[in-house]
């Protein structure tokens, strides 16, 4: 029998009815994980690295996750990147008179808008590979993080192998693109290179760290797009005529309740690195736990879940670098969608669907 991603959302209601039970499992070695407090003793205890010290994003088969230093220069990196980031008027084609269905709008649009931080046009054009990366980062935004982390189309097995396809062919040409070393990097390409180069790397798991930036940059964002404009489009259309000159702290608060509501990055993973033993179950070495972002945040008493499970953007060291540029941008995004003519074919809100990414229901709606 084919085994497909568990609809956590479902999962999740279930097990806050069944009171007094800590641990569920989800899918063979994937565990949610109530109590903060067990979750950091766990983790603490058993294993070298702590909650904060791990990293669902910065991660790989051999690197789980990487090392501090190179995270620390990715994080900086993207703060850097995004901080000067000007995206070219290409972008506001990309969403010209269409019809488009939630969930996969957002991500497309958020794509075309953050492109040039993928790879930068210019300096890299006479490579024949930049073209052959294109077309990999476009199949890989529809199939892995439109198709796989948001509608969950694929069983797990053939998820696995579309991010190892994607990875290995990806890395192979990022390594063909690398430069060395530049005074600071001009994309994420320059970024993953320049941060792993004293690592051994293999083109794979170069490939996958490249491809986790892009998901966390255009899938992240453009599912936050996509509820905001769901949960607030008449709102943002009274602000619009005063953007950009006013207005931004009421659309940041209109982002911010979006994302109260409806945390996009709500399930993420650290994997345990030996065996362990919680509520007298034995748990193998490279069990996925799902924690809160904030162990605080997970103490919650009979709130509805999933949406009080933590902060939007995480804390502490594992806090996301993207946070600014992701909200400047959807901030300069919403606008453009509203001020084109935003129309929704039904706002009837319905469950929405809990993959890799919190998912609104599914929609049409008419963009420009
Ligand atoms: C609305 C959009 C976004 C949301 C809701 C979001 C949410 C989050 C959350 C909750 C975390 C903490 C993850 C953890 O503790 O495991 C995180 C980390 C991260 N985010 Fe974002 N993010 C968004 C946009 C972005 C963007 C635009 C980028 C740019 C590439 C990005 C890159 C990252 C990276 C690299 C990390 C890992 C940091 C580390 O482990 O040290 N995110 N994000």
């Amino acid at each position: 029998m084919r085994r497909f991603h568990p609809n956590l959302y479902r999962v999740i209601q279930e097990w806050e009815h069944a009171k007094g039970e800590p641990l569920r499992e989800i899918s063979p070695n994937v565990i949610l994980i109530r109590s903060a407090d067990l979750a950091v003793k766990f983790l603490r205890n058993q294993n070298e690295l702590t909650i904060e010290e791990q990293s669902g994003f910065y991660r790989s088969a051999n690197f789980n996750p990487y090392p501090k230093g190179v995270r620390e220069e990715l994080s900086g990196g993207i703060r850097s990147l995004l901080r000067k980031y000007d995206p070219a008027d290409l972008w506001l084609e990309s969403f010209s008179a269409m019809r488009a269905e939630t969930r996969g709008w957002g991500i497309e649009v958020v794509g075309s808008y953050f492109s040039e931080i993928m790879v930068r046009a210019g300096v890299r054009e006479e490579k024949s590979s930049v073209g052959a990366l294109r077309a990999l980062l476009r199949g890989y935004i529809r199939v892995v993080v439109i198709e796989d982390a948001v509608n969950r189309r694929y069983p797990l097995r053939t998820a696995e192998l579309n991010m190892n396809y994607y990875a290995t062919r990806v890395g192979r040409i990022l390594r063909l693109l690398d430069d060395g070393w530049t005074e600071s990097p001009r994309d994420i390409i320059d970024l993953v290179c320049q941060a792993t180069g004293g690592l051994c790397v293999s083109e794979e798991d170069l490939g996958e760290l490249y491809l986790r930036l892009i998901l966390s940059l255009v899938g992240f964002t453009g599912i936050t797009l996509e509820w905001l404009l769901i949960c607030h489009h008449e709102a943002l259309g009274k602000l619009v005529d005063g953007y950009p000159s006013g207005g931004k702290g009421d659309v940041m608060r209109l982002i911010a309740e979006t994302l109260r509501e409806h945390p996009t990055a709500w399930r993420l993973v650290r994997t345990s690195i030996s065996t362990t033993t919680i509520a007298n179950k034995v748990f193998p070495a490279g069990t996925d736990f799902v924690v809160p972002t904030s162990p605080k945040a997970f103490e919650y008493g009979s709130g509805r879940l999933p949406m009080n499970w933590g902060l939007a953007f995480g804390v502490g060291e594992s806090a996301c670098p993207g946070r600014s540029g992701a909200l400047d941008a959807l901030a300069e995004i919403a606008f453009e969608v509203v001020r084109r003519g935003y129309q929704q074919e039904s706002a009837r809100l319905s469950r929405p669907y809990a993959a890799s990414l919190l998912a609104p229901p599914r929609m049409a709606v008419r963009l420009g």
